[in-house]
């Protein structure tokens, strides 16, 4: 009998793209969003790509923090495991407004593990950061690098990966992986599902995407006198199907009873520059992006990539696009649809 997983935040960027690798490999999946920061729409075409398998996917719009909401769903449904998505990322936002951020990640969090205990389900796969290593002393990361908040949304990960580890200690029933996610990018080939931001893009492609569609004039560069190859920050970008498959791994993993909390990041290894990254997107486009540089962001990391030995020895998953797919997918979603899931009807084909 095929599993049921519930998926917290499966409407959003990462979840929509975890929603379908789970309904295509055989997973039924219940899906808990309050679209704070997403669309139904994404639900649907996530349903209409797995087609014949489309129908192992329901959704609630409920938000965490709604204890009799999510009471009733538990009790419909016995779980085998829970993926965990749902929370508010914006770092700016996070700093202007600690208390929403605190309230919605921990309280959310919390009443999460609290329903899942009463009903039995200790599985867990929590949507931790590369954002909890700060600013790492040196490169690839590992799993057992010193851990630093170094905003209020980066407290909540933290906070969030201590409470996972207390409880695993409190009770040998808990299952927990903590996936640290570098820095996902592109869509799923199909140009049907993809990220669709709303406001002003933080993150550097999805404001490059814009920049192409002619929605922003140009891209701030942001620092150009980093010690690096180009002077511009050095992250990890990771295909977000990529991504999504890591989750499908860890799921698997869940079924080894010793695991209690692990921690695996989840990158590519690889490090890449803003203006590397913004060469392969112009290539994979056909578009010139302007650039203006500017100064460094307040509290910007030089350079970080993932070390990605632990997830392949014990996950058995490694990364398979390069930058080059990234780009080409994140180009298929933002020609096809220039404002996100509020563009004109897309026919799926
Ligand atoms: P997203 O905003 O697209 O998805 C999060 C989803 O959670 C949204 O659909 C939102 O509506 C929902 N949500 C938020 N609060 C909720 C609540 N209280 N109850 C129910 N639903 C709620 O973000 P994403 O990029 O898909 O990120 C998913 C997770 O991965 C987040 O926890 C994020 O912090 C983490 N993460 C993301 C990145 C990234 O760069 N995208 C990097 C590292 C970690
Ligand atoms: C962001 C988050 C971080 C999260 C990570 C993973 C912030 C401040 N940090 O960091 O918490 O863990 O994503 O998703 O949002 N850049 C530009 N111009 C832009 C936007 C970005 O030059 O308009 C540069 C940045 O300076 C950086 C690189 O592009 O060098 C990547 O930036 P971004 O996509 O925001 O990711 P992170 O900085 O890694």
């Amino acid at each position: 009998m095929s599993k049921n997983v519930l998926v917290t935040g499966g409407a959003g960027y990462i979840g929509s793209h975890t929603v379908l690798q789970l309904l295509l490999g055989g997973y039924r999946a219940v899906v808990v969003d309050n679209l704070d920061n997403s669309s139904d729409v994404a639900i649907e075409r996530v349903e209409e790509l797995a087609a014949e398998l489309g129908g192992n996917l329901s959704f609630h719009q409920v938000d965490l923090r709604d204890r009799s909401a999510l009471e009733k769903i538990f009790a419909q449904t016995k779980f085998d495991a829970v993926i965990h998505f749902a929370g508010l990322k914006a770092v700016g936002e996070s700093v202007h407004q600690p208390l929403l951020y605190y309230d919605n990640n921990l309280i959310g969090t919390i009443v999460l593990l609290e329903t899942m205990a009463a009903h039995g389900c200790k599985n867990l796969v929590f949507s931790s950061s590369a954002t909890v290593y700060g600013w790492p002393k040196e490169v690839p990361c590992t799993e057992e690098f010193p851990l630093a908040a170094v905003n209020p949304y980066g407290r909540t990960k933290l906070f969030i990966e201590d409470i996972c580890r207390d409880l695993c200690r409190s009770d040998s029933e808990w299952n927990i992986i903590l996936l640290r996610y570098f820095n996902p990018v592109g869509a799923h080939p199909s140009g049907y599902i993809g990220e669709d931001p709303r406001g002003t893009p933080n993150n550097l492609m999805p404001f490059v995407q814009q920049v192409a569609i002619g929605r922003q004039p140009a891209l701030k560069v942001f620092g150009n006198d980093y010690s690096t190859k180009d002077g511009t920050g050095v992250r990890d970008y990771i295909h977000v199907v990529d991504l999504a498959d890591g989750h499908i791994a860890a799921l698997r993993k869940l079924s080894d009873p010793n695991i209690s909390c692990e921690v695996y990041n989840l990158g590519t290894g690889k490090g890449t520059s803003v203006l590397e990254m913004v060469a392969a997107f112009e290539k994979a486009s056909g578009q010139k992006i302007p650039l203006i540089k500017v100064g460094r962001r307040p509290g910007d990391v030089e350079v970080v990539y993932a070390s990605t030995k632990k997830a392949e020895h014990e996950l058995n998953w490694k990364a398979k696009f390069g930058i080059e797919e990234m780009c080409r997918d994140q180009w298929n979603w933002a020609s096809k649809n220039p404002y996100g899931y509020r563009s004109p009807n897309l026919n799926l084909n």
